[in-house]
């Protein structure tokens, strides 16, 4: 007779381009044990020292001769070719390519369970052909795959964040990890209009815009450090109605505890975390997802439909040995309560966007075709006005 009192045992991981372990520490909430880290950069491999003090940390990818003996290999591999905000160079470019040392050490290992995350844009890159590659080198590896689009907000973080997930077994259906829970997206009544979220530096093709949300923090850019979105708080005191969020709040709308990447501070500027926080993972999705690889669920199949070879790569997936099918599943796995915008971010300790930005934006927002709530540019001439009466002021 089996022990039932004895608890199965914790599943183990090995985290490549961990960045500041948003994927790790999901998992390790779900339960399991990380044994590796790998990370080359500066900042953040500072902030994965001070977080897992006792987990090995190897810096590159390139040099790293074979993965341990471990269930989970996870790898939220370089976006800088692949996010709208990059270069999109591709799959091939010289940080996304990264991807194929992941694929060159998994000739040599067994590991129960591989784990992938990128952006939204990877499905639709070079008409696909990034997916076709990753998918084609994983079915020559002998692994059936799937993959599943995400929208942070299912966690509870009001921040709008669409990521791919895919996950890859030799031994076991991913379907059960990514297709057991489907909750449907949230119903309109969850988000409050006190709040709006919106990137100061668009206001030509776009705006970012997102109600009760900040839009995706970024971090891949590779132009530099990337900025913080900004947000019109509707019923606020004059020259606090469109401000920008702290880091500290980035980082609790990525599900980090506030000051996750304060060691990063000791090798670089401030303004880094900003790219750190924009690169990770929200936890809550590698929560969830942890807790499914440990536990595996029951798969619907209906809804299913064969899936051509350069047809559009729909938001959810799943195929092996050449064959491939299409899986009706929505961005929203679960639904966690909601936390409201004006709940995360301390709109009154937020600092005011600065006179040059609002005019800026407000500038570009008026010559442009967008559509945009009156109330809303109205608030941006007010707090402009009043910036530039606070500056003569001074
Ligand atoms: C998209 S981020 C991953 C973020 C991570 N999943 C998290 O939650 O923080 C990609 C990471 O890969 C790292 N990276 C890029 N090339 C690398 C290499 N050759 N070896 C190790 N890490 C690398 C980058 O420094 C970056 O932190």
């Amino acid at each position: 007779m089996p022990n039932l009192d004895v608890a199965p045992r914790p599943l183990t991981v090995a985290g490549l381009f961990a960045g500041i372990g948003g994927v790790e520490l999901g998992l390790e909430a779900a339960g399991m044990q990380t044994k590796l880290l790998c990370e080359w950069w500066e900042p953040a491999q500072a902030v994965l020292k001070h977080r897992f003090p006792d987990v090995a940390l190897h810096d590159d990818i390139q040099t790293l001769q074979a993965l341990p003996d471990v269930d989970v290999v996870t790898a939220g591999f370089p976006c800088t070719d692949l996010s709208q905000a990059g270069r999109t160079a591709g799959i091939h470019g010289k940080a996304s390519g990264m991807v194929k040392h992941l694929l060159e050490l998994l000739e040599d290992a067994s590991p129960r369970w591989v784990v992938i995350e990128n952006v939204r844009n990877m499905l639709a890159l070079d008409r696909g052909t990034a997916m076709e590659y990753l998918v084609s080198e994983f079915e020559r590896l002998g692994y059936t795959w799937a993959y599943r689009l995400v929208d942070s907000r299912f966690t509870g973080v009001p921040q709008r964040r669409h990521r791919v997930i895919l996950v890859a077994s030799r031994t076991e259906d991913p379907r059960s990890v990514l297709f057991a829970d489907e909750a449907q997206e949230r119903p309109e009544s969850d988000y409050r209009e006190d709040a709006f979220g919106f990137y100061w530096t668009e206001g030509n093709t776009g705006l970012g815009w997102a109600q009760d949300a900040l839009p995706t923090l970024k971090g891949g850019s590779g132009l530099g450090i990337p900025s913080s979105p900004a947000m019109w708080v509707c019923n606020a005191e004059p020259g606090r109605a469109i401000v920008t969020p702290r880091i500290e709040d980035a980082e609790e709308l990525q599900g980090f505890p506030r000051d996750w990447t304060q060691a990063a501070l000791k090798v670089a500027r401030p303004g880094v975390r900003w790219k750190l926080v924009g690169n990770a993972v929200t936890v809550g999705v590698s929560t969830w997802l942890g807790n499914r690889l440990q536990n595996p669920g029951n798969v619907d199949e209906t809804g299913q439909l064969i899936l051509l070879k350069g047809m559009k790569w729909p938001t959810a997936a799943w195929g092996n040995s050449g064959e491939r099918w299409s899986v009706s599943a929505s961005l929203w796995p679960e639904k966690h309560p909601y936390r409201n915008l004006l709940d995360v971010v301390d709109a009154s300790n937020a600092a005011p966007l600065s006179l040059r930005a609002t005019t800026g934006f407000h500038t570009r927002l008026l010559k442009s075709r967008l559509r945009y709530r009156e109330e809303f540019s109205q608030a941006l001439k007010e707090h402009s006005e009043y910036m530039a009466g606070s500056i003569s002021a001074a």
